[in-house]
């Protein structure tokens, strides 16, 4: 019997792809492996969003490409971002690697797979159709997991953040028609999927090709249709989040109270070096409106230290931000320089790397303790939960709070089915999860 294994790096979107790349190949009748050693195709879903990509990549193909040894079957695939980016180079660099393949062409894989297995061919998949052009069948889609189906509505980013690599790797920006999306969030309902995530790198300048109409209007179609019990997005831009889009925080209930917001620094300066189009104060009023519609909300932000140029008041304004935002949670990264973009040729000092590790640090360590002091505050509180999973300690489960954190509870004489909602009320709060206890043990 054909196996396939797929190992993937990054984002979201990466995640959706190779959740399709496995419905498609499972269409073929091969089925997915978790030991690599037992796979005839192994899919690299690689990420180039930060240092080291492409060494990291062409290490792991190196690692794959001595199973042909034992096995003159296997296929190596090199897929997304990294793949995106090295096109023929990575043929030329990898000799028995057998095709590439770049993250707006999953759909075509079967037959990328086929012209290798049947007439030999490596195939270089690289490049961005249009829209209408690609290959997008939502029914070959083998989703995992956490009840959780995610809907690509936007793909690619036309924004020109100067530190970002990824309008080079997704393309530029594509928004799918609003018929196309409510079609495929209605066949998520029909098979039981409790909870729809919408999907994109700018989620909110979605547009309707067709009719033009924005976000706030597909939020509003989406949170009305039966079935749909949770609705999150990502990533939103502050400066594209209107006011109809806040307004529908406050008018459906089944959004979710969490928000992924990126601000990237809290320093003005720092923020137009990376071209984001947005200043501090534009971001604390956007953060007040959605608070005044929907108090309690849970917001989380990606933030980058040591961008060039950055200075220690730079850094202050950054950590006094997060102090006065209080994000629930947060990704924090240290800058580092992507070919092609243009922060590198700023005319401005880099961060020495040990000023960027410290100062990292030091942000890490703030949001510790503000994220332990929110957890804590949330005792005694009772949330909606969604059991996802099985805890690791006999007897307990985990689950997700309508504000999407981490909850562990023990399940008392019977444990909840997975995928069902149950109210857990907790009893303590740590900085990364919480725990509970269901009100109906
Ligand atoms: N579309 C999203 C971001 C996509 S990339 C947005 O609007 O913000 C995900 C995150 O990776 C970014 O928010 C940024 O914080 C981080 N990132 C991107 N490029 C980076 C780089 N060159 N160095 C460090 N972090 C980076
Ligand atoms: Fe990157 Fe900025 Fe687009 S961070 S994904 S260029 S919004």
């Amino acid at each position: 019997m054909k196996k396939f294994y797929v190992e993937t790096w990054g984002c979201q979107m990466n995640e959706l792809d190779s959740q399709r790349m496995t419905g498609l190949m499972m269409e073929q009748g091969i089925l997915p492996t978790r030991e690599v050693k037992e796979a005839d195709l192994i899919l690299l879903n690689s990420c180039s969003i930060r240092e080291k990509a492409a060494q990291k990549a062409y290490s792991r193909l190196g690692e794959y490409r001595l199973l042909k040894k034992d096995n003159p079957e296997l296929l190596i695939g090199f897929c997304g971002c990294v793949a995106q980016q090295e096109g023929e180079k990575a043929l030329k660099r990898v000799p028995d690697l057998d095709f590439v393949m770049g993250p707006a062409r999953v759909g075509e894989l079967p037959t990328i797979v086929e012209q290798r297995r049947r007439f030999g061919k490596r195939v270089v998949a690289t490049g961005f159709p249009e829209a209408s052009q690609r290959q997008y069948d939502f029914d070959a889609l083998a989703r995992e997991g956490t009840f959780k189906g995610m809907v690509t509505i936007i793909e690619g980013c036309n924004k020109k953040c100067t530190f970002c690599i990824v309008p080079q790797t997704r393309g530029p920006e594509q928004s799918r028609p609003m018929d196309d999306i409510l079609a495929e969030v209605q066949h998520l309902v029909s098979y039981g999927f409790r909870e729809i995530e919408l999907l994109g790198q700018t989620v909110n300048h979605w547009r309707d090709p067709q009719t033009d109409v924005d976000f706030a209007v597909l939020l509003d179609r989406v949170a009305t249709m039966p079935g749909v019990e949770r609705l999150r997005f990502v990533t939103s831009y502050p400066r594209d989040f209107t006011q109809d889009m806040v307004d529908q925080f406050g008018r459906h209930a089944n959004i979710c109270p969490y928000l992924h917001l990126p601000v990237q620094s809290g320093s003005n300066r720092i923020l137009k070096l990376m071209g984001r189009g947005y200043d501090v104060e534009l971001y604390y009023d956007l953060v007040e409106r959605i608070r005044r519609v929907r108090p309690g909300i849970a917001l989380s932000t990606d933030l980058i230290v040591g961008f060039p140029g950055e200075t220690d008041e730079d850094f202050q304004a950054t950590l006094k931000l997060v102090e006065d935002i209080r994000y629930g949670s947060f990704y924090a990264f240290k800058y580092s320089p992507r070919p092609g973009t243009a922060a590198p040729r700023l005319k401005v000092d880099a961060v020495a790397p040990e000023v960027a590790d410290r100062r990292l640090q030091e942000l890490f360590a703030l949001q510790q303790s503000i994220q332990s002091e929110i957890n804590r505050g949330l005792v005694g509180e009772t949330f909606d939960t969604l059991v996802t999973n099985w805890g690791k300690r006999p007897g307990t489960q985990t689950g997700r709070t309508p504000c999407h954190r981490l909850i562990h509870f023990p399940y008392g004489d019977a444990p909840f089915e997975l995928g069902s909602t149950t109210q857990v009320t907790v009893e303590e709060g740590l900085p990364h999860s919480l725990v509970g206890r269901p009100v109906a043990a």
